[in-house]
């Protein structure tokens, strides 16, 4: 397709941030919110006291955008974004926001920044990252006057480098990350922070994913730092059910692909001594997409999945299905593709 897009090498960008045209903000004081406003300004001014900042009111989501392969610009399912967006807000007080606010943002934030969508071919895509902070003074604990909602986008590679290569992941059992009944099964910062040190160990000892259990008994697996864990077993596509994981709206969709699949789906508590018994394993996400993971290092036990060099042959097969309806390459049978003109 012909269209501007800015010089950069689309086929190695790493996860990172790379500084894009625009970012959009709402403001929201008095009970109501402000209209979008499109800025170039990367940074925001707040109060010190702001609650944000001191109490962790905050909320993100992760999304991203993908140029077709007849040239169109979409963005994977977002209603499901801001249904998740609106179960955190719910939980931590943030405010509400109407679904077509979301939406619009997105289509305004993406198309104000259509020359930095990577060209389709390339492997890459534009993730977009909505964020919600509670802001205004305030030191005692309670919820913010004053609310920001910000969308910046920002062109994006494989989280893990080379997409599907395998990588090894660690069980972490010296750190929770995500409290069952307190938001572990929300998107707030906070459990990303407590993921820190967790993340910071498995890496020191060569493995790049660390890999969460419950953490009430530490017997059945939870999910992985930043995505969750999807195990094939026969035909069976099985995923943790558990109340200190993020409800994954990658691994919602493949779970449909796997049904498509002719899989049986088993949403259930897996104990971590049946892991060895499955197939293969992946981590799924929107950034993670779904990369297999070969290795899992459980307090010094090794268990191996394949091949560490390449993907077994289901992951690879979810992979491609899912890729291929983002790109537009297969059927977008269930309509989940939101496009952005
Ligand atoms: N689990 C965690 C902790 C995450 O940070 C993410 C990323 O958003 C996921 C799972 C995957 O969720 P989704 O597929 O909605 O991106
Ligand atoms: C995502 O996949 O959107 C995430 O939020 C992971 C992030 C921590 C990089």
């Amino acid at each position: 397709m012909n269209r501007e897009t800015v010089d950069i090498d689309w086929s190695n960008l790493p996860f990172a941030y790379v500084k894009t045209d625009y970012n959009i903000r709402f403001y929201y004081k008095d009970g109501k919110w402000s209209d979008g406003e499109l800025v170039s300004d990367e940074y925001i001014t707040m109060h010190m006291a702001a609650p944000c900042l001191h109490y962790g009111q905050e909320a993100f989501e992760g999304l991203k955008a993908f140029e077709t392969k007849d040239g169109r610009v979409v963005v994977f399912r977002p209603s499901e974004n801001w249904k998740r967006l609106q179960k955190t807000s719910e939980r931590i007080f943030l405010p509400p926001m109407p679904e077509e606010m979301f939406l619009e943002a997105i289509r305004k934030v993406v198309s104000a920044n259509r020359r930095f969508v990577p060209p389709y071919g390339t492997g890459a895509s534009l993730y977009i990252r909505p964020f919600l902070i509670g802001v205004g003074a305030k030191v005692g604990l309670g919820p913010a006057s004053e609310y920001i909602f910000v969308i910046f986008v920002t062109p994006v590679g494989p989280y893990y480098k080379g997409g599907l290569t395998p990588v090894k992941a660690m069980v972490i059992t010296g750190f929770d990350r995500a409290a069952p009944d307190g938001v572990g099964d929300c998107k707030v910062g906070g459990n990303y922070a407590a993921g820190l040190p967790g993340a910071d160990y498995a890496k020191h000892h060569g493995y790049p994913v660390p890999l969460y259990l419950d953490p009430k008994e530490k017997r059945y697996v939870d999910e992985f730092g930043t995505s969750n864990f999807i195990g094939i077993k026969g035909k069976s596509y099985i995923t943790p059910s558990s109340k200190s994981i993020l409800p994954s709206i990658t691994n919602m969709s493949l779970a449909q692909i796997a049904e498509d699949m002719g899989y049986k789906v088993e949403r259930r508590p897996v104990d971590i001594e049946e892991v060895p018994s499955f197939d293969e394993i992946g981590a799924v996400g929107t950034a993670a997409v779904v990369t297999p993971i070969c290795e899992i290092n459980y307090n010094g036990k090794i268990m191996k999945f394949g091949k560490e060099d390449s993907a077994g042959p289901v992951i690879s097969e979810l992979y491609k299905r899912l890729t291929g309806i983002q790109y537009g390459e297969i059927e977008d049978k269930y309509n989940w593709l939101f496009e952005v003109k």
